[in-house]
């Protein structure tokens, strides 16, 4: 009697801890991580034709377009491992015609979780923040420092974090976000993201625990 695995979305603005949140849950319920901007960055890294054609967007803090992203996502959602244990995918969907698109497909969450943080926070997480190019690992200059040296030294940042160009991100988030809420309406679960990451972590963690008890209790109902 298998339980049917998780599906997940996590949304919220530039730097509100999405990427940081993915990486606690991963460890705890083993979902695959289907992040838009990572696949993105990986395209332009890979020196491909959509690479350099999404930077050009990404440069400019607004959307790629949906035919470049949606492909990438789309293929990574329809893997047999998302399939077999759960998804979480973070980033996507960002506007209406994205959403339309993944119900289109058969994908739907069992939750939408909404990450809610002051813009002030924000600007200050984007622009301290720094990326291990060896372990994955996203860190923080003051609230989450890496652990030695040699971590340090090797620190890299995304070329989209300046000031100027969260501004940017932080516009473009806030002309799709509600567009994007009304689809998941009955399904959204909005999370206090200003506390440190260990209670943001409970809150959310709380939220799929409910979620997996009555997933299993519809299931011995059946
Ligand atoms: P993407 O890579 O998705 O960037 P984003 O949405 O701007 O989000 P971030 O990755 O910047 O932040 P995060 O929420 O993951 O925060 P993190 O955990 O790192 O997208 C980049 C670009 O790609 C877009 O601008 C767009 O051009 C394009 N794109 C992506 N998806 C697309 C789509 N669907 N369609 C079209 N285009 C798309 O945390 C940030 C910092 O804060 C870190 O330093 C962290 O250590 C720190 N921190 C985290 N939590 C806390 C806490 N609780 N307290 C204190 N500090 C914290």
């Amino acid at each position: 009697n298998k339980q049917e695995p998780l599906k997940v979305i996590i949304s919220g603005a530039p730097a509100s801890g999405k990427g940081t949140q993915c990486q606690l849950i991963t460890q705890k319920y083993g979902l695959v991580h289907i992040a838009a901007g990572d696949l993105l960055r990986a395209e332009i890294s890979s020196g491909s034709a959509n690479g350099k054609r999404a930077k050009e967007y990404m440069e400019k803090g607004q959307l790629v377009p949906k035919e470049i992203v949606f492909m990438m996502v789309k293929e990574r959602l329809l893997q047999s491992d998302s399939q077999e244990n759960g998804w979480l995918l973070d980033g996507f969907p960002r506007r209406l015609s994205q959403a339309t698109a993944l119900k289109e497909i058969g994908f739907q969450p069992d939750i939408f979780i909404l990450l809610e943080v002051a813009e002030d926070n924000l600007v200050e997480r984007v622009v301290g923040r720094r990326l291990d190019p060896v372990t994955g690992r996203i860190y923080h200059l003051k609230y989450s420092p890496p652990e030695t040296e040699e971590i340090a030294a090797r620190l890299t940042q995304r070329f989209d974090d300046t000031e100027e160009m969260v501004k940017l991100r932080l516009q473009t988030h806030h002309q799709n976000v509600e567009s994007v809420l009304s689809m998941y309406e009955d399904i959204t679960i909005k999370i206090n993201g200003n506390a440190s990451k260990e209670d943001v972590f409970s809150q959310i963690d709380k939220a799929l625990t409910t979620l997996i008890e009555k997933k299993n209790a519809t299931l011995g109902s059946l």
